[in-house]
């Protein structure tokens, strides 16, 4: 069985950062919610349990607690923020509301060195705090090994049952050796090896994909994006010619997109594709309608039909193959984040998060049993898988892209000319942002294109043309954004070419607003 730590989420809006930080130290962990029971975690015989962060007070009615059991399973147990308070109250501690919240950066003492949680690590690390409630006395057999300007026991043990609890949050970036803490839980305290790694997780994947699939054969929707060209290579690495992608061209894709895919993976990977070019039924859909919501109604719905069509037809060809010839299955790039069963507490945005993303899809009545082989992955194990099944470059780093594609970057009416604008000008802004080296630096850049149009000169002429704006972002997840500063040389290289090369732009802007209050996309 392959070691794992399992995560207690108590709703921190960081839990997910706890299990991508445990796996990077090449240890799988598996979010959980705070209320499984005691016996369903001794099934899976985890290493380690981590007790996540929470809003909750541990002494508030209703708070997330839970089962008891897990503190008699001989299992090292680690408490983060709420989690080492509850770790604190249910073996005999006391927690109460603090005089006033510890919230921020701080600086933590280590006073006794021979803890495990901080082998090999500095005696004074900054570290970040964010808890109102403060543990006021500890359990019977734990001592304090580590305090802070505010608190007397900022990480505490009781070493001979391996439980330990740290009131700062060692999974974020602003505790800049907190990986190391969490890396010393999981392998000194733990024992864990380093057992999980994308290239294992291959032959394991290729083993239950083989074994659900048998000889039946799959569809996939590949859209080009990071998720569904993974699941491509992955699916096709196991089951070979069963796999058949289907890519539809809706009009409002990217300079060079339908060519690129049919490329890599018709070409280059062999892999059964059937490239649907459906931009002209999109694009008369989408005549004359200017709001953005329906836009997208409309993309969404006719996706669905043109994708129902493509399966049909397949079906079809294959009425005479006998088992396996009726695609019985739909394979799906969904992530790990999208499965996680999230713990509805305020104040946690992880379910925001979800709901955003999933625009779109395939609707549920549609028959086929699921494949989703990437469901336990993170994006950046994605990422890493796509490397070491071969992918290029460009696909597994390439940048968020929206599902309802140039539509949601042309204002107003999108028309096949408008279409061709925005297409080439975004062409130019991938080019400049590649060769800047800035491209896979940031999470995204692209151009939008505005319909109002203005006066401007060209040689002697006088032009009435459009606007392009550039919009360049640094984000996490998209949920929040800061603007990028792009150098002014850039800029102004991306101007000039704009309006010199792309007939009908007379005018470049850059966009400086953050999200919020800003969205990433125009819309
Ligand atoms: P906004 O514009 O809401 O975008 O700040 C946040 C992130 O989500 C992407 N986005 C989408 N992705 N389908 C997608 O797959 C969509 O309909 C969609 N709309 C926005 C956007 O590019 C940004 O990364």
């Amino acid at each position: 069985m392959l070691e794992q730590i399992i995560i207690l989420d108590f709703g921190s809006q960081y839990t997910q950062v706890i299990a991508r930080r445990v796996r990077e130290r090449n240890v799988y962990s598996q979010i959980l919610r705070y209320d499984v029971s005691a016996g369903e975690i001794a099934k899976l015989a985890p290493k380690g349990i981590i007790l996540s962060g929470g809003p909750s007070s541990v002494y508030a009615q209703g708070a997330p607690l839970p089962d008891k059991g897990i503190f008699s399973l001989g299992i090292p147990v680690l408490g983060i923020c709420y989690g080492v308070q509850l770790l604190a109250q249910f073996l005999g501690g006391k927690v109460e509301k603090g005089l006033r919240r510890e919230y921020g950066k701080g600086t933590l003492q280590v006073k006794d060195t021979s803890c495990p949680l901080f082998a090999n690590l500095p005696g004074t690390l900054q570290v970040w705090n964010s808890h109102g409630d403060k543990l006021t006395k500890l359990p019977r057999d734990f001592k304090s090994v580590a305090v802070t300007e505010n608190s007397e026991f900022a990480s505490i043990e009781n070493r001979k049952q391996k439980f330990f609890g740290l009131q700062f949050h060692p999974e974020v970036a602003h505790t800049p050796l907190g990986k190391e803490i969490i890396a010393n839980f999981v392998h000194n305290i733990c024992g864990c090896g380093k057992n999980w790694t994308m290239r294992s997780y291959i032959a394991q994947a290729v083993d239950e994909i083989r074994a659900q699939v048998g000889k039946e054969n799959i569809i996939l929707g590949l859209s080009g994006g990071v998720d569904s060209s993974v699941a491509a290579a992955l699916l096709h690495k196991a089951i070979g010619d069963q796999l058949t992608c289907i890519f539809v061209n809706n009009g409002v894709l990217r300079a060079r997109e339908a060519e690129t895919v049919q490329d890599v993976f018709g070409k280059h990977f062999h892999i059964k594709l059937k490239y649907v070019d459906a931009s002209k039924r999109f694009l008369t859909k989408l005549r004359g309608v200017t709001d953005p919501e329906r836009k997208r109604k409309i993309i969404g719905k006719e996706f669905i039909e043109v994708f129902n069509d493509a399966v049909t037809e397949l079906r079809k060809g294959k009425k005479n193959a006998g088992a396996g010839g009726q695609y019985k299955f739909l394979a799906q790039g969904t992530l790990y984040p999208d499965v996680i069963e999230s713990v509805p507490i305020a104040g946690n945005p992880a379910a925001l998060i979800k709901s955003h993303h999933n625009v779109g899809g395939l609707p549920k009545k549609m028959k086929f049993a699921l494949v989703e082989p990437l469901k336990y992955l993170f994006k950046d194990e994605v990422r890493q898988l796509g490397l070491e099944l071969g992918l290029p470059k460009e696909i597994v780093f390439r940048q968020p892209f929206p599902g309802p594609g140039l539509a949601v970057r042309i204002l107003g009416e999108v028309t096949p000319s408008r279409c061709e604008i925005l297409r080439n000008a975004d062409a130019i802004v991938v080019e400049e942002m590649k060769s800047s080296g800035l491209y896979y630096k940031i999470w995204q850049s692209f151009a939008v294109l505005l319909p109002v149009r203005s006066v401007g000169v060209m040689g002697d002429e006088r032009t009435y043309d459009y606007t392009i704006a550039i919009r360049a972002v640094e984000s996490q997840d998209g949920m929040t954004a800061d603007w990028v500063k792009l150098p002014y040389e850039l800029l102004e290289k991306l101007a000039s070419r704009i309006i010199n090369e792309v007939k009908g732009v007379n005018r470049c802007v850059f966009d400086i607003t953050s999200k919020p209050p800003g969205t990433i996309e125009w819309e």
